[in-house]
């Protein structure tokens, strides 16, 4: 629709898969392999490195038919947010080089502190398509709904014929409910970003309890973390003895591996959206610490 096969995109590294995929199958693309930031020299426990997409990096993968960026804030999986000035410079850059933004917006609304929030690119950049859907920050996934907005018309023309092809009209239910869910729009993220909250106040007093076994740092927003493994066997081991044995589920960095450029070894992707269903989760991570890495505990 927007990308031809002579075109060049960038995208950040690890990614939610078909950030890559999709663009991958048309055209030429970089990766652009988050940076982990230390903030502190010691690299100490109180201050592990947060994550960061750097400008100056993303300034030197650029080519003369770079036509797409595409960013995805707050990140699958590392939680993390673009700095707003950070934003503005890029898409300052963009409008004086032509290049389209698109920013996959799912997890936007269930930032831990509302400053974070970024704007919808669509609203502040002629050439930014944003996506919303129902299923991430409004907590609604079995709505199958979702939306791209766009100041560019043209673009959003060739993405309803597309849609049309695909199907001819969205579930009449799914739009009911969506709408229902729209109007207490405030009330679900406050709900959903207190819940969000409090697992991450679960898990961090959980790492806090077994010191030198992970290295975390909360994330800014999503509903979901990627925090480092440094304790014995590697994290894919950890992974492993996990579900096999405590019936935990987590995502191995592996899961994350790229076709674009390098990802981090010994990460992990936990979810933490969901009520009752992580805290029971981190109840039995609790119990499979004890179990194997009682020698960590505090
Ligand atoms: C960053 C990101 N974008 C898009 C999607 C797809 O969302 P949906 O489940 O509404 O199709 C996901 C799902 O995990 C995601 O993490």
């Amino acid at each position: 629709m927007l990308l031809n096969a002579d075109d060049h995109v960038l995208v950040p590294v690890p990614n939610y898969q078909s950030a890559e995929t999709v663009p991958l199958s048309i055209c030429e693309v970089t990766g652009l392999p988050l940076r982990r930031v230390v903030s502190s020299p010691s690299n100490s426990e109180a201050d592990p490195p947060e994550w960061r997409l750097d400008l100056d990096d993303l300034k030197a993968a650029l080519r003369p038919n770079t036509k797409l960026i595409s960013l995805n804030f707050p990140h699958n999986p590392t939680g993390m947010l673009m700095p707003h000035e950070d934003l503005q410079a890029l898409v300052a850059l963009c409008r004086a080089k032509g290049i389209y933004i698109f920013s996959d917006e799912v997890y936007r609304g269930v930032e831990l502190n509302t400053a974070h929030r970024l704007p919808q690119i669509a609203d502040i950049y002629e050439k930014g398509i944003s996506l919303g859907v129902m299923s991430k920050a409004y907590g609604l996934p079995g709505l199958r709904l979702g939306w791209i907005a766009s100041q560019d018309l043209e673009l959003l023309q060739k993405v309803e014929r597309y849609k049309h092809y695909l199907s001819i009209c969205n579930s009449g239910p799914s739009e009911r409910l969506s709408l229902i869910a729209l109007k207490a729009l405030a009330r679900i993220l406050e709900r959903n970003r207190a819940i969000l909250r409090e697992n991450v106040a679960l898990l961090q007093r959980l790492l806090d309890d077994f010191p030198g076994l992970v290295e975390f740092r909360p994330p800014l927003g999503g509903c979901v973390a990627f925090p480092k493994f440094i304790g014995p066997g590697g994290g894919e081991k950890f992974c492993r003895l996990l579900i096999e044995d405590s019936g935990v589920l987590l995502l191995p960095s592996s899961i994350y591996v790229s076709e674009i450029a390098d990802t981090p070894q010994d990460h992990f992707r936990i979810g933490l959206g969901r009520d009752a269903i992580v805290k029971a989760g981190l109840t039995a991570m609790r119990r499979h610490f004890e179990k194997h890495y009682a020698s960590f505990a505090r």
